[in-house]
């Protein structure tokens, strides 16, 4: 059977542009399109192939940002690239970190970086093809996706209009659920957030947490809630609810470890470790025969759960949750650690917040605080582990830290 070629799709209203690139790239072995709108760009989608778009920024009518956008939510599987001179613009740092790209080539280009990038790129949406069929099959087996939890969503919807409410009006839409009432003053009472006053009202915890750390808190504690529990033989939900909260603890002192790191980081690792296995409580729930076999697997030939979710199911909860996550449009650097936690090297958003993820990911199972499922201990990868500068000493108060404030 022939191979069949991959094929870029170049985006830019400037002819010379298109053309030069026609003329560097012309013995290069893919296809190639060009356009010199984002409309045009669309119809070629409707018409070819494509496995990669390279695409101008600022271009009349749909500019770059809106036209990749698009690409993202009709073809996620192609992998996408911003040509650009405005490296700084801040619409396009945005763009990057919500995902509507996933790299920025500067302009003008280095023809051999260029050539480069796009045999990577390539590289890339060949793994994502594959990736993504086995698990769009999955996807598509769920009558339904489960919907986003309630009190979350009512939740959102104040947050959303925050300039016209009031932390009043939050804190009385909090109380309405008892349940994270109870766990927002748990936890605005745990040295993680280094009161020395005991906190009672709920408005006191949501003005001692932030809202990012109570947005986090609701959303996890309602996804928590709402997996029915199904067993599943060696995996215990109350263990695996401490390895979530244990990675989430550690993932924000990590971040606090890192230089140039905002308390917006540090809140932002916390509430993307408390979720970075939502896509194994998706698995327990709704494929939980797969999911026992998984974990049967992987216990009997001692390899790693994700392993043996490649084995069984074609895909993983990395990529379950992350779909899960994205459905639900969440932030999307909760999105990007759920779905990269396990190869954040992969990913070029949200860097920091993924290598504390990844790195608190292995860390609590070595401190042996709840369970993932696993049954050996992944390695992290070196890197991104080194990046930390873990000594012993500073392990050592890690651990002792977390222990302090598991609540
Ligand atoms: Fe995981
Ligand atoms: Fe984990």
């Amino acid at each position: 059977m022939a191979i069949e070629q991959q094929a870029v799709l170049f985006v830019d209203d400037e002819q010379n542009v298109l053309n030069s690139l026609k003329r560097l790239l012309h013995d290069e072995p893919w296809d190639m399109f060009f356009a010199d709108s984002g409309v045009k760009g669309l119809e070629v989608f409707g018409k070819e192939k494509i496995d990669l778009v390279i695409s101008d920024v600022r271009m009349p009518g749909m500019d770059g940002i809106e036209f990749l956008k698009r690409v993202k939510q009709l073809y996620p599987h192609v992998v996408r690239i911003f040509l650009s001179g405005y490296a700084d613009h801040k619409a396009v740092v945005q763009a990057l970190a919500e995902g509507s790209a996933q790299q920025l080539l500067p302009k003008p280009w280095k023809d051999e970086e260029l050539k480069e990038v796009i045999r990577g790129a390539l590289k890339q949406a060949e793994g994502l093809q594959n990736k993504n069929e086995r698990l769009q099959k999955i996807i598509n087996s769920l009558t339904a996706l489960p919907s986003m939890p309630h009190t979350y969503l009512k939740v959102k919807k104040c947050l959303a209009d925050i300039d016209n409410v009031s932390i009043d009006q939050i804190a009385d839409l909090i109380e309405e659920d008892t349940s994270i009432s109870a766990e927002l003053l748990r936890w605005a009472n745990s040295a993680l957030f280094g009161q020395r006053y005991q906190v009672d009202t709920v408005k006191r915890a949501v003005l001692v947490l932030g809202l990012d750390i109570v947005e986090g808190l609701i959303l996890s504690e309602s996804v928590f809630r709402s997996v029915a529990p199904k067993a599943a033989e060696g995996f215990d939900l109350k263990t695996f609810q401490t390895h979530s909260i244990a990675c989430g603890i550690t993932a924000k002192l990590l971040i606090s470890e890192l230089p140039y790191m905002e308390p917006k980081d540090e809140d932002w690792a916390f509430t993307s470790g408390l979720l970075h296995d939502i896509g194994k409580l998706i698995e327990v729930r709704y494929f939980n025969e797969a999911f026992n076999k998984i974990l049967i697997t992987a216990r009997e030939k001692n390899i790693s759960i994700l392993k043996a979710e490649y084995e069984i199911l074609g895909t993983t909860h990395e990529e379950i949750g992350g779909y899960l996550a994205d459905w639900w449009s969440l932030p999307s650097f909760i999105v990007n650690a759920i779905r990269w936690h396990h190869e954040p090297a992969l990913c070029n958003a949200n860097r920091e917040i993924i290598a504390a993820v990844h790195v608190a990911d292995v860390l609590v199972q070595q401190f042996a605080l709840g369970s993932s499922g696993n049954y050996s201990i992944p390695e992290a990868d070196t890197e991104i582990w080194a990046r930390f500068n873990l000594t012993e000493e500073l392990l050592a108060s890690i651990k002792e830290s977390v222990l302090q404030s598991m609540v």
